[in-house]
C-alpha cells in the first residue's frame, strides 16, 4: 500500500514538472531543459504508470505519445455552429466593414467601438471541450455544424492543455498548425512523391490520421482564439484572450485592441512584412468586435458573422528574369529543372532559384530562357514560377532544351512508364546520386552525422574517396586532414560523429539507406515486422505487401533494392563497420491469438489502462479501433460500458468481459 502511495506522489510531482516544461517549451518558447532531460522525466513517469496502471489518468502527459488506432472518427455536434469568416483582399472593404458595424451599433445606442485585431493563422480550426477542467473532446470543424471527434489525436499536441482550472463546461476554439521548421522536418522524412505542398495541408492530413502515435510524431501546435462558457458572459474578447493565456493556452500573443480605423490599418501594415519572421505561416489579419455582448445584436449571415472579418494579404509576387535553367540530379536519379533567377526580394527573403518540377511544367508555362517571369509565394514556403510576362518577352529568348544525357555523368537519360520525370539510370556511379545518398544518410532524421555537410561530401565524392555510405566508415584521419577547410580537429570531429552513428537503431539505418518510397513511417513499420535487415533481405514481395501500410509498389521497390548485388555488398560493409543491422530490442515472443481480429474497448477495465490493453492486442496481431461496425470482431466490455455495448449487441458482434479477455490473452 505504501508503495502505491509513494508512487502516486511521485507521479503527481512528475506530471506537474513535465507539464510545466511542456508549457515553457511549447507556449512560452523558453525551454529550461534539453530534449534528453525532458525525455528522461517522461520516461520515469511512463515506467511508474506501467508499474501502477491504476494511476494512469487521461490528463497524464504520458497520454500525449498516442498509441490508439481509430478506424473511423465519430461525428459530433458542435455546441454552437463553427462559422467561418468573410474574407476580403481590399482595405476599402475593411473600412466598409468597420463603418457598417459602427452604424449598426449606433442604432443600439453604442458609440464606442473597439475591435481586436489578430493574426490569421494558416492552419485547421478545431474545438476543444473541457469538463470540470479536463479535456474531454477535441473535434474538427467539419461542415460547421457537425465535425469529427479527434480527441485521441488532439491529446498529442503539446500546446493543448490536458487539464485547466475551471468548473462546468468550457469550450475553446482555435487553430492547429505546423511550424515551418516542423513542416520541413516532416517533409524531409517522407519520400519525395509523398511530400505535402504546405504546412496547412500537412496539418489537415495529420489530424485525420488513424494512428495517434504517428500524429504525436508530427509535432503540431495550437493557438486559441475563442473561449466560451465562463461565468462572466459579458467579458470582452480581448480579456478572454488574456484569460486563455492564464489558463495555459498559447494565443500567439500578437493581437491588439484597436480603437479606430487608423490603428487597424497600422496593424495590417505592420504585419504585412513582419509576419515573414514568425516561425509559422499567417495569411491575413482577423478583426473582431471586442464587445462580445454586442455581437449577437449584429447577427450572422448563413456562413459568417457580421461582427468579424478577415483581411487577407495578397499573394506575394515579384517579376524577375529567368537567367538560365539547370538540371539537377536527385539521389534517386530523377532530373529536376531548376530556374536560375535574377535575385529579387520577395516576402522577406531574396529569391534566386525556384524549381520547375519537370518538363511538363516547362511546357505548361511556355517559358523560355531570358523571359520575364512572375514568381509567387502564397502559403507555400518555396516560391513558384507561376507565369511568363509574354508582352515583355525579349528578342534574345532561347528554348529550354531537355538534355539527352545526365548533366553529371553523361549517361543517356530514360523516362519510366507512367512518370513525368526523366531519370539517370546510372545508380551506382553517377556522382550526383552518390552525393545525394550520402547527404540523405547523414541527415538529421537518418543517421544524424552533423559534421558531414555538403562541402565535405562534394570533396569526398570528387576525389573518389567515398563511393557509398559504407566507405564513410573506412575513412582515416590522414586522408581527411588535408582536404579543403578540414584540418586535424574537423577530421577528428567527423570520425567521432561517424563512430557515434554506428549505434543508431536499425530502423534509422533502414530509412537512411534511401530506398525509393521508404520514408520514416515505412521504415518503422518494416523494422517492426522484420527485426533484422537480413530477414528483410530475404522477404518476398507478396510477403512484404502484407505489412501494414505497405502496398505493392513499395514492396516491389524494396525487393528490387535488396536484389542488387551492390546493395548486398554494401550491407556487408556496414555489418563489418559495426552498424546495427538488427534491432537490439527483441520483442518478447507472444502468441498470435488476436491475429486478424479488430477489437473495441468500451467502459473501463479494472486491471489495464486502455493503452496497455491495446498494446496487448496489437502485440498479438490484432487491431484496436474506436468505433463499432457490423464487421467488428470483438467488443471487450468493462465497467460502465456505454453505447458501444448496445451497438455490439444490435450488430451481433461478440462481446466478452475483462476476465474472458484475459483468458484470450
Ligand atoms: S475566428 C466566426 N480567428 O479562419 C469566427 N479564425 O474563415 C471564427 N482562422 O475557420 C473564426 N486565424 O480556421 C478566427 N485569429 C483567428 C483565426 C481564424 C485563422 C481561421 C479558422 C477559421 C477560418 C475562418
Amino acid at each position: 500500500m505504501t508503495d502505491i502511495i509513494q508512487a502516486a506522489e511521485r507521479v503527481a510531482q512528475l506530471r506537474r514538472e513535465i507539464e510545466r516544461h511542456n508549457h515553457l517549451y511549447y507556449v512560452e518558447a523558453k525551454p529550461e531543459l534539453s530534449d534528453v532531460e525532458f525525455d528522461r522525466l517522461l520516461g520515469q513517469l511512463m515506467a511508474l504508470e506501467r508499474q501502477f496502471p491504476d494511476l494512469v489518468t487521461p490528463d497524464s502527459p504520458s497520454q500525449r505519445v498516442g498509441g490508439t488506432i481509430t478506424k473511423e472518427f465519430e461525428s459530433v455536434l458542435h455546441r454552437e455552429p463553427m462559422l467561418s469568416l468573410s474574407n476580403t483582399y481590399s482595405l476599402a472593404e475593411v473600412e466598409e466593414f468597420y463603418n457598417r458595424v459602427k452604424k449598426l451599433l449606433a442604432l443600439e445606442g453604442v458609440d464606442e467601438q473597439k475591435m481586436v485585431a489578430e493574426l490569421k493563422f494558416d492552419g485547421v480550426a478545431i474545438s476543444l471541450l473541457y469538463r470540470d477542467g479536463l479535456l474531454v473532446r477535441g473535434a474538427t470543424r467539419g461542415d460547421g455544424v457537425q465535425g469529427d471527434d479527434i480527441t485521441v489525436n488532439i491529446r498529442t499536441i503539446s500546446s493543448v492543455p490536458l487539464r485547466i482550472d475551471g468548473t462546468g463546461e468550457l469550450e475553446v476554439r482555435g487553430e492547429v498548425f505546423m511550424r515551418k521548421e516542423d513542416f520541413e522536418q516532416l517533409n524531409e522524412s517522407r519520400p519525395e512523391e509523398e511530400r505535402f505542398a504546405n504546412p496547412r495541408n500537412a496539418t489537415a492530413g495529420s489530424l485525420k490520421l488513424q494512428d495517434s502515435a504517428e500524429v504525436a510524431r508530427r509535432n503540431m501546435s495550437f493557438v486559441a482564439y475563442y473561449l466560451k462558457g465562463i461565468s462572466d458572459e459579458s467579458m470582452p474578447h480581448f480579456s478572454r484572450l488574456k484569460l486563455l493565456e492564464t489558463l495555459g493556452f498559447s494565443t500567439g500573443e500578437h493581437y491588439q485592441s484597436c480603437g479606430d480605423l487608423k490603428e487597424i490599418g497600422d496593424f495590417i501594415a505592420y504585419w504585412s512584412e513582419e509576419r515573414w519572421k514568425l516561425p509559422y505561416e499567417t495569411d491575413g489579419v482577423v478583426l473582431k468586435l471586442d464587445a462580445v455582448t454586442l455581437r449577437d445584436k449584429l447577427g450572422a449571415t448563413a456562413k459568417s458573422p457580421r461582427w468579424a472579418i478577415a483581411y487577407k494579404y495578397p499573394a506575394q509576387q515579384a517579376i524577375t528574369a529567368l537567367n538560365a535553367v539547370i538540371f539537377q540530379v536527385g539521389r534517386l536519379g530523377s532530373i529536376t529543372p531548376v530556374a536560375e533567377l535574377e535575385p529579387v526580394l520577395l516576402a522577406g527573403s531574396t529569391v534566386s532559384r525556384s524549381t520547375l518540377h519537370n518538363f511538363d511544367e516547362i511546357e505548361r508555362l511556355g517559358i523560355m530562357i531570358h523571359d520575364r517571369v512572375v514568381i509567387e509565394k502564397s502559403g507555400e514556403v518555396i516560391p513558384k514560377v507561376i507565369s511568363v510576362v509574354v508582352e515583355e518577352r525579349p528578342l534574345d529568348v532561347l528554348s529550354i532544351v531537355l538534355p539527352l544525357n545526365c548533366p553529371e555523368c553523361a549517361m543517356p537519360l530514360v523516362k519510366l512508364e507512367g512518370e513525368v520525370s526523366y531519370y539517370c539510370p546510372n545508380e551506382e556511379e553517377c556522382p550526383a546520386q552518390i552525393r545525394g545518398r550520402l547527404l540523405h544518410f547523414a541527415s538529421r532524421n537518418a543517421m544524424d552525422i552533423k559534421s558531414l555537410g555538403k562541402a565535405l561530401v562534394d570533396q569526398l565524392v570528387a576525389i573518389k574517396l567515398v563511393k557509398d555510405v559504407g566507405d564513410l566508415y573506412l575513412l582515416q584521419e590522414p586522408q581527411l586532414e588535408n582536404l579543403e577547410r578540414m584540418g586535424r580537429k574537423s577530421a577528428r570531429n567527423l570520425l567521432r560523429a561517424l563512430d557515434e552513428s554506428r549505434s543508431r537503431s536499425c530502423e534509422r539505418l533502414l530509412y537512411a539507406l534511401g530506398i525509393r518510397h521508404v520514408g520514416r513511417a515505412t521504415a518503422r513499420e518494416l523494422s517492426q515486422a522484420y527485426p533484422s535487415l537480413d530477414l528483410l533481405l530475404k522477404a518476398r514481395e507478396e510477403e512484404l505487401a502484407t505489412v501494414p501500410d505497405i502496398g505493392s509498389v513499395v514492396a516491389r521497390s524494396i525487393c528490387d533494392y535488396f536484389a542488387r548485388p551492390s546493395v548486398q555488398h554494401l550491407l556487408e560493409k556496414l555489418r563489418d563497420a559495426g552498424l546495427q543491422l538488427s534491432s537490439s530490442e527483441v520483442t518478447p515472443q507472444v502468441n498470435r491469438n488476436f491475429a486478424g481480429l479488430t477489437v473495441i474497448f468500451t467502459g473501463s477495465l479494472d486491471r489495464y489502462t486502455r493503452q496497455q490493453a491495446s498494446e496487448l492486442v496489437v502485440e498479438r496481431g490484432g487491431r484496436v479501433v474506436e468505433s463499432i461496425s457490423k464487421k467488428s470482431g470483438l467488443v471487450v466490455a468493462g465497467q460502465e460500458a456505454g453505447s458501444k455495448l448496445d451497438k455490439a449487441l444490435k450488430f451481433g458482434v461478440r462481446v466478452v468481459s475483462e476476465a474472458e479477455f484475459e483468458g484470450m490473452l
